[in-house]
């Protein structure tokens, strides 16, 4: 057994070595050439040569700046392809065309500021795509366009302002979807039309303030949506009421309340749904009115609608009171009327008996 193991790994290096002058200075090439690791190797541009063998290929902490077409359409074999901590900004079109086996692309912390069309072309089987930090401003409906099989897509920490109807339309099978830490102000009905299979939907630290009531109603798989940390002051119950799955986690810590008695009948209204959980609800806190700020909703919000019934009966006592005083009065001169009357009737007839 030990021999054979012995000859094995012999025989590994000696592959290795037989092919080590497809392996470009600075990189590292192993596993009978299945790994090529270039992380730190000063590259300014792709390497112009890579072991066709290769699964897997890290390009990581390096200064390259552009993807070319058809990069890699000689490492057809490629899955798992690492260039974050590049200078990228420009992804040619049908830079990554070709790749039918590549599993997972990591972009991350670029200077992506577009997504072209060609862009996502022969990435079909990708499951996860990291894009998180780096400079994009807007999603539409060319910016994924042929991530059929995408799972996972990471795009936290850039700057999104705008989410456009069909953005995300290919990706039937995405799971999760991370837009944490960009410049959301709002969310239209549509824009997540197509994720029946997203379970989990990240958009904390944002500055959504305006959600519209349909737009978490195709999410039939979502198990958490994070909202915490934006910019929502009230919530409209039926945007709430419209999400149908058998259990959601709704997660809405950091954002200024208003704390007032619509907000507590929301609340109300909403922890009574069974299939939602508020996990974060005994940590929410009052932004408004300036005399609750920073209380928790849960300490004050038995007062919030106590002030207004106390109005609410107020005006009702008032009404009341009011009403029985015009009875009153129209009583009494009532009354009045019928004693005048009464006189007037007897001075006549006393009148009469004068004659
Ligand atoms: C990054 O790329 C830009 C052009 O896109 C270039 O001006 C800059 O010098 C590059 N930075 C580094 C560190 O290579
Ligand atoms: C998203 O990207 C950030 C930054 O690279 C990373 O820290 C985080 O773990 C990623 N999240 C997922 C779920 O991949
Ligand atoms: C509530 O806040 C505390 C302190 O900030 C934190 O430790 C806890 O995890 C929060 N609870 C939830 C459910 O987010």
């Amino acid at each position: 057994m030990k021999e054979l193991l012995l000859l094995l790994l012999v025989v590994t290096e000696a592959s290795s070595r037989s092919h080590s002058s497809w392996c470009k200075r600075g990189c590292d090439c192993r596993g009978d050439l299945k790994f090529t690791i270039c992380s730190r190797a000063h590259f300014t541009q792709m390497p112009g040569r890579v072991p066709p063998n290769t699964e897997l290929l890290d390009l990581s902490d390096n200064r390259i700046s552009v993807i070319p077409e058809r990069s890699f359409s000689n490492n057809r074999k490629l899955r798992f392809l690492l260039l974050q901590n590049n200078n990228i900004s420009v992804v040619e079109n049908a830079g990554f065309s070709q790749m039918e086996f590549l599993q997972k692309l990591d972009l991350s912390w670029n200077r992506i500021s577009a997504l072209s069309e060609g862009f996502s072309v022969g990435l079909a089987l990708l499951r996860e795509l990291q894009l998180a930090h780096n400079r994009l401003t807007g999603l539409d409906s060319r910016s994924f366009l042929h991530l059929d099989g995408l799972q996972r897509l990471n795009l936290s920490s850039n700057s999104i302002r705008t989410i456009q109807v069909r953005s995300f339309s290919s990706m039937s099978s995405l799971r999760q979807l991370h837009l944490q830490d960009n410049q959301l102000r709002s969310l239209r009905s549509g824009i997540f039309s197509t994720l029946r299979s997203l379970e989990l939907l990240n958009l904390a630290g944002n500055q959504i303030a305006d959600i519209e009531v349909a737009v978490f109603k195709p999410l039939t798989s979502m198990t958490l949506l994070d909202l915490a940390n934006n910019q929502m002051s009230t919530i409209d119950f039926k945007t709430f009421l419209s999400i149908h799955t058998y259990s959601t986690h709704v997660l809405l810590e950091d954002n200024p309340w208003q704390c007032d008695c619509d907000l507590q009948r929301v609340f109300w209204k909403l922890r009574s749904i069974q299939r939602l959980f508020l996990d974060d609800y005994y940590n929410l806190t009052c932004e408004e009115p300036a005399v609750l700020r920073d209380y928790r909703l849960t300490d004050v919000d038995t007062e919030l609608c106590l002030a207004e019934t106390v109005t609410v009966l107020v005006i009702s006592l008032t009404v009341v009171v009011t009403l029985l005083a015009a009875m009153l009065m129209g009583e009494r001169k009532r009354k009045k009327e019928k004693r005048r009357k009464h006189w007037t009737q007897q001075g006549e007839l006393s009148d009469e008996s004068d004659y």
